[in-house]
């Protein structure tokens, strides 16, 4: 009974899918939680508040003040007594607002006063679910550390069919109850996290770099932070912001500072998750001034760097669980498997970039965990919900005996 006794602000916005918060209300009663919702005008024009209030035996706010009694609804109060904050359904409106700080209703002041973890179920039409605006809303309370729960295909109210259908309450329920399951997981472990690429100085203005935009090893180290970990993230250069205070972030440069700055923080780590892109080569003499253009060709001489996930699978203890990723172009599962055992790694995620939404650059991945015993496929996910996938197995992989 994850979500017994735990207290849920229920976010009430204008969409037709709003007649399925009475079915949700319902069940996140069945399950033990207090629930208070929180509607807004439009969401008021879906499903009246007698209903709502009927179910939590508590009064719907809506306004931020009666003038016939003088009441006044705190929406700090509101912010602190919850233990989490679930927002269904969700209209592009409410995104919006929420994502850009709109307070002009009850719901978007409690949003912004909230303390506790917020999950979004966006409701909407698929043009509306695809414009770039509700697109980039999304991404950017995803970034504030916001748990979007995707909208699924099927048929809308509208007769169209696609994407934006709020997912269905059963499933919103599982969503809560997995989080607070597995929330503190992880609680009293040191994690260490390399992300992004590494910058190898050709000169001074120019180097070598790959496209890695750090994304996964943040959303890992996101995870991992919200389960109760203490984490280190070591991070090439990368526009990625860490959000959770329990993360440390160490800045590095190059391959070099990379193996640095993991190599020592290894030892008091029990978990190590090598998700950088490592640049395997290096200018060996790197020009101190810039290199002028000349009319014959340039040759650089580079020279192996060292490998981090190897370094590392040497130094592994016991007690200690060590976590990789590959990339891969061709005979993927062969090659991942070779890395897995050649860096003693205790799983390996593999990532193949002939799956489209996969890999670089993107805000998506599609991964195979593969274990000494287990090779386990999961389908085209958001990274934050890949990065969840991961650390679930993560989880599961530390506590055999
Ligand atoms: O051998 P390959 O680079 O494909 O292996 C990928 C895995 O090894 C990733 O987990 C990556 O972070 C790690 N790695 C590393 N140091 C390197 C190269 C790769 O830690 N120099």
């Amino acid at each position: 009974m994850a979500l017994n006794g735990k207290k849920i602000v229920l976010g009430i916005s204008g969409s037709i899918a709003a007649y399925k918060a009475a079915v949700l209300t319902r069940l996140l009663i069945k399950e033990g939680a207090e629930v208070q919702i929180v509607i807004t005008p439009a969401g008021k024009e879906f499903i009246t508040p007698i209903t709502l209030s009927a179910l939590t035996s508590k009064p719907v706010i809506s306004e931020f003040f009666s003038q016939r009694d003088g009441t006044w609804h705190s929406h700090v109060d509101l912010g602190l007594w919850a233990d989490a904050m679930l927002i269904a359904p969700a209209t592009a409106a409410t995104i919006g607002k929420m994502a850009n700080g709109i307070a002009d209703n009850m719901l978007i002041t409690t949003y912004l006063s909230m303390k506790a973890p917020v999950f979004i179920a966006p409701a909407m039409d698929l043009d509306m679910c695809a414009h770039p605006s509700t697109v980039r809303n999304l991404d950017l309370l995803r970034s504030y550390g916001n748990h979007i729960i995707e909208p699924a295909s099927g048929e809308l109210a509208s007769k169209l069919v696609g994407k934006g259908r709020m997912e269905e309450p059963e499933n919103i329920v599982k969503v809560l109850q997995d989080y607070f399951d597995a929330k503190q997981t992880l609680q009293g472990k040191h994690v260490l996290i390399t992300a992004g690429p590494t910058y190898e100085q050709i000169d001074p203005v120019r180097f070598i770099g790959n496209y890695s935009s750090g994304r996964m090893g943040f959303a890992l180290a996101e995870e991992c932070a919200e389960r109760g970990a203490e984490v280190t993230l070591i991070a090439g250069p990368v526009e990625q912001k860490t959000v959770h205070p329990a993360i440390r972030r160490i800045d590095v440069q190059s391959a070099s500072e990379m193996y640095a700055a993991t190599l020592s923080a290894f030892p008091a780590s029990d978990i190590g998750i090598l998700c950088a892109a490592v640049a395997d080569f290096t200018p060996k003499d790197p020009a101190r001034v810039k290199i002028k253009r000349e009319k014959d060709d340039l040759i650089l001489h580079l020279v192996p760097t060292q490998d981090i996930a190897a370094a590392l699978g040497r130094e592994k203890k016991a007690h200690q669980c060590l976590v990789g990723f590959a990339l891969e172009t061709n005979d993927e599962v062969a090659h991942a498997r070779e890395k897995m055992k050649r860096k003693n790694l205790d799983f390996i995620v593999l990532n193949s970039l002939n799956d489209k939404g996969a890999g670089f650059r993107v805000s998506t991945n599609k991964i195979t965990i593969l274990s000494q015993e287990e090779q386990i496929e999961f389908p085209l996910k958001d990274k934050r919900a890949v990065a969840e996938d991961i650390v679930l197995h993560l989880v599961k992989t530390i506590a055999k005996p």
